[in-house]
């Protein structure tokens, strides 16, 4: 099954035989939570979306250490002990790849106050810690990286710095994107991009924003009210070796409606075009710079392109090694 036609966002995941939990190899069916569980009630999780690639050299993940690296500071800020180091965490996401037999799919890394005390204070939940991997092809539905995808600016907005740490990849943070995912359905659109309480650009439901002007690249600045995405990053140093100008800075709405070309990054979205918003076409269709930099990021996430910047780390390879 190739990318474009395993499940995309909407569809139950393709079952796997194998999850990681606290170090062990568990079966699917064996990864089971109490309905008291304090996660249930109160949102008390933090997880990673972590992409493997088939390459010649076997499935690889893309920016393994990277997104590890962001699942333990999520933990650590909202003070949960995982009681797994880097290296451990690393190796169970090989581990559960290798298990399962996947050459390519997707990597949840989630871990979660369980079942302990009954009221808010999480102190004596035990913090439970899995990796799930599957199938998983275009997020954002088939053929979404060829042709783009319609938008619009949502009524909700992002959270405001200080409210809900938007650094952390916390599972409560996903209500707010929920909520802008589902109103962008009801009124025919593939995906919303948030405002933050500002009134400027933030991201995504669950992806960061780039727009292309006069031959630069725009991003929001890192203000408090968005993911610094493993992907966004990605664009950055792209752009900067494929010499194209790029400033990070505060955008207001109306320059969505006069990009020359706009495109969401992710990890489960890669580098998604988008065609129009608030059914105001952008540009063109799909723009060269965008072109260019999603050849060049899949090109290297599938290993046809020279791995410029290290950020292949293969399956069959232990993290011990890996950081020699
Ligand atoms: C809210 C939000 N913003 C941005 C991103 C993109 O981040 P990354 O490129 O690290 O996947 C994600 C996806 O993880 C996200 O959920």
């Amino acid at each position: 099954m190739s990318a474009g036609e395993q499940g995309t966002e909407g569809e139950l995941p393709e079952r796997t035989e194998w999850i990681w939990h606290d170090g062990e190899i568990i079966p699917w069916d064996a990864a089971q939570l109490h309905v008291m569980s304090h996660v249930v009630h109160y949102g008390s999780s933090v997880f990673e979306g972590v992409r493997f690639y088939a390459t010649p050299d076997g499935p690889a993940v893309f920016r393994l250490t990277d997104h590890v690296q962001r699942f333990i500071n999520s933990a650590r800020i909202y003070r949960m002990d995982l009681g797994q180091s880097l290296a451990q965490l690393s190796d169970g996401i090989r581990d559960v790849v290798k298990r399962n037999g996947l050459e390519e799919g997707y990597i949840r890394p989630v871990a979660f106050r369980g079942l302990g005390a009954l009221g808010l204070h999480p102190g004596k939940s035990p913090v439970k810690t899995y990796i799930v991997c599957w199938p998983w092809g275009q997020y954002l539905g088939t053929d979404c990286l060829e042709q783009g995808v319609d938008v619009c600016v949502s009524s909700w907005n992002r959270p405001a710095p200080n409210t809900l740490p938007t650094l952390a990849k916390a599972g409560g943070n996903y209500v707010i994107s929920q909520l802008m995912r589902l109103e962008a359905e009801a009124n025919g659109y593939a995906e919303a991009i948030g405002l933050g309480t500002d009134g400027l650009v933030s991201e995504g439901s669950g992806q960061n924003l780039f727009l292309v002007s006069d031959g630069v690249l725009h991003t929001p600045t890192l203000n408090g009210s968005l993911l610094n995405g493993i992907t966004r990053d990605c664009v950055l140093k792209l752009a900067a070796h494929l010499g194209i100008p790029t400033r990070e800075e505060p955008i207001p709405r109306e320059r969505l409606y006069v990009a020359d070309e706009l495109f969401f990054t992710g990890t489960a979205s890669e580098i998604t075009p988008i065609r129009s918003v608030d059914r105001i076409e952008v540009g063109g269709g799909v723009g060269p710079i965008t072109k260019a930099l999603q050849a060049e990021y899949l090109g290297i996430a599938t290993g046809e392109r020279p791995d410029l910047f290290n950020w292949l780390e293969p399956i069959h390879q232990p993290a011990s090694e890996a950081a020699l």
